[in-house]
């Protein structure tokens, strides 16, 4: 029987890491048969982006992409991860780092492929910056 949706569900805590995994298809290739640069950064900026609402619980907007490394590349077909945790917290802002993983399907073989630094701004519902809880709490 399904679970009782509601007061009775069991409420989760948050993951401390957040970690986007997908399966690089066709429509994310360049023209060397590898993943694109853009969509690589596109899904770091959205892990990042995760990792850092989950710190100040409103709305963030990127502010500064500081560094991106692509150190090798991810195949068609592998599976690619994003991990994303939050670094430091300035007063308003939130540095998140990134790293991105290629794995090979069936070997289960992995290594990185990449690394990313991503600043955020925590913003009211006016899009103007707020306070951030710091990273020791
Ligand atoms: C986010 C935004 C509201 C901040 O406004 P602002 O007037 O620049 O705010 P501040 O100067 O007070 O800076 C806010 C924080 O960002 C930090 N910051 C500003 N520019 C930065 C940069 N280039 N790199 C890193 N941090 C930066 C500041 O140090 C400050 O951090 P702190 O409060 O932790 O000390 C405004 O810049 C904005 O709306 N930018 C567009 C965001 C966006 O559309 N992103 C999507 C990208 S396509």
């Amino acid at each position: 029987m399904a679970e009782k949706r509601g007061s009775h569900a069991h409420a989760l805590t948050p993951p401390t890491e957040t970690r986007i995994t997908e399966v690089v298809f066709p429509q994310q290739l360049n023209h060397h048969g590898t993943l694109f640069g853009g969509e690589a950064l596109s899904m770091m900026d959205r892990a990042a982006f995760i990792a850092a609402t989950r710190r100040c619980r409103s709305e963030a907007v990127t502010i500064a992409v500081e560094q991106v490394d692509y150190v090798a590349p991810v195949r068609h077909g592998e599976i690619v991860e994003v991990l994303a945790h939050v670094v430091a917290t300035g007063r308003t802002s939130i540095t998140v780092e990134v790293s991105m993983v290629g794995e090979e399907l069936l070997s289960g073989q992995r290594r990185l492929c990449g690394t990313g630094r991503f600043v955020f701004v925590a913003v009211d519902d006016d899009g103007q910056p707020i306070p951030v809880r710091p990273l020791a709490q």
